[in-house]
């Protein structure tokens, strides 16, 4: 098993470790029961994961002797909302959870993102722990401590920033994923490479098989690089003011592209294009080079990730969402741009007619 360290502040209450390796439960549960002791856990998973893993899990925490009660919620997107969490907060009340309980978040990015907000609310807030299923939550969305719930006009707008007390990431687990949920982990993974580590870059480019083939070694290395990037950028930044932006790389005219096709593109697939979208902006302003662009374009391609937007996509359609960006401020879209793979920047001022003719010619 590998750990590191996310250290936040001088104060060492809100650091914590993330550990990650392949059939970890066991040594899970005695950290757990000797470092994170609490009166009672609550296991909160969606109906997907738990169909498979909630009984293992429960076993577990019993066989170290751990007062454990269990909450299930349907799995997906719609359910990440406040009716999900009052309906949570009220199994909560009823099982007699109190200061003394520690959640367990055992899932995707909308399990980790719902239990974060609601262990930062209830009763003024107590601790959690992620347990993360997909890719994505590995690499990204169980570290960092962004929590938050969607509403009806735009997804993570009610939310908070609270870190977990430990995250635990069990390579394990991916092998029951979907293809689909694990390739918009790829998606992201391929995003760390690109705005952060050339070496990370090569290691996915020439394992490329092996990752697609979810081989555990090379899945550990490559999961390992990419929480250390993560923490890194959240130990700087942990409030998104600067830095922590870069992890948007692809993700402007991703959102936008997805919420065009009404989300029949994935995540990973709108990232996918909003990357090479993004290096051909930088292309094209000069600040990247062309053999630069062309190894994105090629590693996206290999990983089996979309690189054209489809014909009937109207340009106009994705402009105008890209305007709706909440990343938006003072009448500005910002862009993550590249000078060469490691080295990223925040760019306000694109022309729009940049922007227009990349999207036209990724068709
Ligand atoms: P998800 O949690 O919806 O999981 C995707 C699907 O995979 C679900 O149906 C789930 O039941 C299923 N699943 C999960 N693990 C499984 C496993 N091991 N085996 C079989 N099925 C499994 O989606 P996600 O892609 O993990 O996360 C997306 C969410 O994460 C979004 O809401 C997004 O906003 C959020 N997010 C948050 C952050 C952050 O920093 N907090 C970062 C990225 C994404
Ligand atoms: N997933 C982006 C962030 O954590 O900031």
């Amino acid at each position: 098993m590998r750990s590191m360290k996310v250290n936040l502040d001088k104060k060492s209450s809100s650091s914590y470790e993330i550990r990650i390796g392949y059939k970890i439960v066991d040594r899970m549960m005695l950290i757990i029961s000797k470092n994170f002791k609490a009166n009672r856990y609550v296991l909160i998973t969606d109906n997907s994961v738990g169909s498979i893993y909630a009984k293992q899990m429960m076993d577990s925490f019993k066989d170290v002797g751990l007062n454990i009660n269990r909450i299930e919620f349907s799995a997906g997107e719609s359910s990440k909302n406040i009716n999900t969490v009052m309906d949570i907060v009220g199994k909560l009340l009823e099982i007699g959870a109190d200061r003394g309980t520690m959640l367990i978040a055992l899932g995707g990015g909308v399990v980790g993102d719902m239990v974060g907000f609601i262990a930062s609310i209830y009763m003024r807030g107590i601790p959690y722990i992620q347990i993360p299923t997909t890719l994505i939550a590995q690499v990204d969305s169980s570290i960092g401590g962004k929590t938050a719930i969607d509403l009806p006009v735009g997804k993570n707008l009610l939310g908070t920033f609270c870190q977990p007390c430990a995250v635990f990431a069990d390579l394990m687990f991916l092998e029951t994923l979907p293809q689909k949920e694990f390739n918009n982990g790829l998606a992201e993974i391929i995003k760390y490479g690109i705005i952060d580590d050339e070496k990370l870059f090569r290691l996915l480019s020439e394992n490329m098989d092996a990752v697609k083939n979810r081989d555990s070694v090379v899945l550990l290395k490559i999961v390992e690089n990419c929480c250390r990037i993560k923490k890194s950028i959240v130990e700087i930044d942990e409030k998104e003011q600067g830095l922590r932006r870069l992890l948007n790389f692809g993700h402007t005219l991703g959102h936008a592209i997805e919420a065009v096709s009404k989300y029949t593109i994935s995540h990973g697939e709108g990232v996918a294009l909003g990357m090479i979208a993004a290096a051909r902006i930088s292309e094209k302003m000069r600040y990247l080079d062309l053999t630069q662009l062309k190894r994105i374009e090629e590693i996206i391609l290999q990983a089996g990730l979309p690189g054209k937007i489809p014909q009937n996509f109207s340009t106009a359609d994705i402009m105008s969402r890209l305007v709706m960006d909440k990343k938006k401020k003072d009448d500005i879209v910002n862009f993550v741009l590249l000078k060469k793979i490691g080295m990223p920047f925040v760019h306000g001022g694109i022309d729009d007619k940049i922007i227009n003719d990349v999207i036209e010619e990724m068709k």
